[in-house]
C-alpha cells in the first residue's frame, strides 16, 4: 500500500505535494519522492525513509513557478526500500515520470521485452517497467493518453497510477485497477491521490475512480474514460463530510477497524502473482533457490512471538496434512534455552510482521550460527529479519498502524497456506487434482470474507454489549481452531485489558473446567469439521456448570445449549476455516474494547514492534 498525490493548477506545486504525502504517510513510509515540470524539464527528488528526508533534498523553492507535479510515499513490495527504488520512476529519456501503488504480476516478462529493445532500467521495481512501456508505445502511438491506455491494458495485476509527461504540460493522467484513486475537484486546480486526506484541505468535492478507468486531469477540467472501451464515463461527484483525522482512517473510527476490513484485499494481495487459477498452479518465485532444500527437508521449525506464533501454530496443521511434514513451533523468546538440534534436513521459518522483533531476530541469528536453513515470512520489505534470512516469502498486507495484529495475521496465514501447498507439491505429497481444488477454494476466501464481514460485525456488536463487563474469558478450540482460540484470547487481552485464556478444548477437563461458573464467558470455536461432535460435548460440560457460552459456528447448525451464537457461512475446504473464523474473534475484541473505552489503536503498555528482548 503506498501513497500517491498529483496536482495541476494555479498554486506552487511542491508544497501541495509534500503536504499531501505527509497526510498519506500512514500508507507507507520507507521512501518518498516528488517530480514536477519546470521550464519544459521534469525535475525529480527522492529520498529513503520518511517524507521529511525529502525536504533536505529540495532546492530553494521560493523562485519555483511549477504548477504540475506528482509524488509518492512508498511501502515496498518489489525492490529494497532505498532511494534507487523510490518513486517517481521515469523512462529512458526522462520525459515521463509516474508513481504507482499496486503489484504488476507480469513485470518480469515485460521488463525482458523492454530490455531486448534497449531500455535501460535504474531500479528493481515492477513500477519502472510501466514508464518504459509507455515510452516504447509512444514510438508508434504519438499521444500520451492513448499510449498510456495501450500500456495499461497489457499489465496483469493491480495499479493506481499517476503520470506526467514533459511534452504534455497541461495534463496529469491517472488510472486505477484494484488500487484506490480519488480525484479532488478545485477552482482552477485539480488533484489526484490514493486517499481523501491528501485533497481534503483543498476541496471536499471528490470523484472516486473505479477499476479500469483512466482520468485526464487539467487545471480546469477532469474527464474520465474506460480503459477497456473508448467511451467517456460520467461520474458522480461526492462531497466528503469527514474530518482530516477520520479521513486518514478511511472513515473508520480506528485504524484497527479499517485494517480488519482491509483483510479481503490484503489476503488477495498476498496471493497475487503467486498462483494462476487456470490452470491452477503455484509459483513462489521468491523461494526458487530453495526448491531443492524444500524437497529434502524432513522437519520445519517456526519461530515467532505473539500473533505470529499463533499463525505458525495454524500452519503446523496445514504442513502436516498437506505436505506430510512434522512441524515444531517455537516461542522465539524460549528458543535459545534449548540445545540446537537442527540439521540440513531442518528448515527454520521465522514469522514476523515487522521483521524487527528482537526475540525472533536473536533466534534467527542463533540458527545462522549453526548453519541452519532459513526462510522468513514477513510484511516489511528490507526489514532486519528479511535481510538476515536465506529467503523471504512476503505478506502484502501494507502498513498495519493498529498495534493489535489483524490483517497481517490473515496475510501470514495466506503466505503460510501458499507455502504449505507449494511444499506439498514439491514433495509430491499433494496430487494435482487436490492442489487445483485447494487453489480454487483459496481464491474464494477473499470475496467470501468481503461479502460476510458486515453481518459478522453486526452479530459481534450485539454480543459485545452482553459480554463486555465480564472480567475473565476462556477461549476453546480443537484441532486447527486451537491456535485461533489462542489468537482470540490474545486480541481480547491486548486491547480490552480483560484477562482471557486460549486453551485446547480437549484440555479443559484437565484443570480449566474448575474455572467455569456463571461469571466465566467461554468462547467456543465450533466449525462443522471432524471434531465438531467433540466440541458439542465440551459445550455441554460448560453449560452444565452454568458457564456463559458464545458459540462461533456455521449458519445452519443448531446450538440449543449456547447462550449466544455467531453464525458464519460454510467454508468450502476445512483447511480454510482459520481465515473466516478469525474475523469474529477480531471484531468481538474490537467492539468489547470500544465499549470499555480502551485506546484500541494504541493499547497501554504495548508497542507495534517489540525491538527489545
Ligand atoms: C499481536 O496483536 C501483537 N501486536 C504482538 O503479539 C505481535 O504479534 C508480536 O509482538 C510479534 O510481532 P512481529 O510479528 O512483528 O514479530
Amino acid at each position: 500500500m503506498c501513497g500517491i498525490v498529483g496536482y495541476i493548477g494555479n498554486k506552487p506545486v511542491i508544497p501541495i505535494l509534500l503536504d499531501g504525502l505527509t497526510r498519506l504517510e500512514y500508507r507507507g513510509y520507507d521512501s518518498a519522492g516528488i517530480a514536477w515540470l519546470d521550464n519544459d524539464k521534469i525535475n525529480r527528488v527522492k529520498a529513503e525513509g520518511k517524507i521529511q528526508n525529502l525536504y533536505a533534498r529540495l532546492p530553494e523553492l521560493s523562485g519555483l513557478v511549477s504548477h504540475l507535479g506528482i509524488g509518492h510515499t512508498r511501502w515496498a513490495t518489489h525492490g529494497e526500500p532505498d532511494e534507487k527504488n523510490a518513486h517517481p520512476h521515469s523512462d529512458c529519456s526522462n520525459d515521463l515520470v509516474l508513481v504507482h501503488n499496486g503489484i504488476i504480476e507480469n513485470y518480469r516478462t515485460l521488463k525482458n521485452m523492454l530490455l531486448s529493445k534497449g531500455h535501460i532500467f535504474r531500479s528493481d521495481t515492477d513500477t519502472e517497467v510501466i514508464a518504459h512501456l509507455i515510452e516504447e508505445n509512444l514510438k508508434t502511438i504519438p499521444d500520451f493518453f492513448s499510449a498510456m491506455k495501450e500500456s495499461l491494458n497489457t499489465l496483469h495485476g493491480s495499479f493506481a497510477l499517476t503520470a506526467i509527461h514533459r511534452k504534455y504540460p497541461d495534463i496529469v493522467l491517472a488510472a486505477r485497477k484494484q488500487s484506490p484513486l480519488v480525484l479532488g475537484l478545485g477552482e482552477g486546480e485539480n488533484f489526484v491521490a490514493s486517499d481523501v486526506p491528501a485533497v481534503l484541505p483543498y476541496t471536499k468535492n471528490v470523484i472516486f475512480l473505479d477499476d479500469n478507468e483512466i482520468a485526464v486531469i487539467k487545471s480546469d477540467s477532469v474527464r474520465i474514460f474506460s480503459l477497456n472501451q473508448n467511451e467517456e464515463v460520467i461520474k458522480k461527484t461526492n462531497v466528503i463530510t469527514w474530518s482530516s483525522s477520520m479521513a486518514e482512517k478511511g472513515g473508520y473510527k480506528h485504524f484497527m477497524l479499517k485494517e480488519i476490513y482491509e483483510q479481503p484485499s490484503s489476503i488477495l494481495n498476498t496471493i497475487r502473482g503467486r498462483i494462476t487459477a487456470d490452470p491452477p498452479q503455484i509459483d513462489l518465485y521468491e523461494l526458487s533457490d530453495f526448491k531443492d532444500i524444500i524437497k529434502k527437508i524432513s522437519r520445519i521449525v517456526f519461530i515467532a512471538c505473539g500473533t505470529s506464533l499463533n499463525a505458525g501454530l495454524v500452519a503446523k496443521y496445514w504442513l502436516g496434512r498437506i505436505a506430510g511434514i512434522p512441524v515444531d513451533v517455537e516461542m522465539a523468546s524460549e528458543f535459545k534455552y534449548s540445545p540446537f538440534l537442527g540439521n540440513s534436513e531442518t528448515l527454520y521459518i521465522p514469522i514476523s510482521q515487522s521483521g524487527e522483533t528482537a526475540d525472533t531476530l536473536s533466534a534467527l541469528r542463533l540458527i545462522k550460527e549453526n548453519n541452519g536453513n532459513t526462510i522468513s515470512i514477513c510484511n516489511v520489505l528490507g526489514s532486519t529479519i528479511t535481510r538476515e534470512s536465506g529467503a523471504t516469502l512476503y505478506t502484502h498486507a501494507g502498513p498495519e498502524i493498529g498495534v493489535a495484529a489483524t490483517k497481517t495475521f490473515t496475510a501470514q496465514l495466506t503466505a503460510l497456506y501458499l507455502f504449505s501447498l507449494y511444499t506439498g507439491m514439491l514433495k509430491k505429497h499433494l496430487d494435482n487434482e487436490t492442489l487445483n481444488k485447494k487453489i480454487i477454494n483459496l481464491m474464494r476466501i477473499s470475496p467470501l470474507i468481503n461479502a460476510k464481514m458486515p453481518e459478522i460485525h453486526e452479530q459481534c456488536i450485539n454480543i459485545a454489549d452482553k459480554l463486555y463487563h465480564y472480567r475473565n474469558f476462556l477461549y476453546l478450540g480443537r484441532n486447527i481452531c486451537y491456535p485461533l482460540a489462542l489468537e482470540g484470547a490474545l486480541k481480547l487481552k491486548e486491547i480490552s485489558y480483560i484477562h482471557a485464556e486460549g486453551y485446547a478444548a480437549g484440555e479443559m477437563k484437565h484443570g480449566p473446567i474448575a474455572l467455569i461458573d456463571k461469571d466465566m464467558p467461554v468462547v467456543m470455536l465450533c466449525p462443522p469439521d471432524s471434531v465438531y461432535e467433540k466440541m458439542l460435548s465440551n459445550l455441554e460440560e460448560v453449560r452444565s456448570r452454568k458457564g456463559v457460552i458464545l458459540a462461533i459456528t456455521q449458519d445452519r447448525t443448531d446450538m440449543p445449549l449456547a447462550t449466544y451464537k455467531i453464525s458464519l457461512p460454510e467454508v468450502d475446504d476445512p483447511d480454510l476455516i482459520p481465515f473466516l473464523y478469525t474475523i469474529p474473534l477480531q471484531l468481538l475484541a474490537y467492539e468489547i474494547a470500544q465499549i470499555r473505552g480502551c485506546d484500541v489503536d494504541q493499547p497501554r503498555n504495548l508497542a507495534k514492534s517489540v525491538t527489545v528482548e
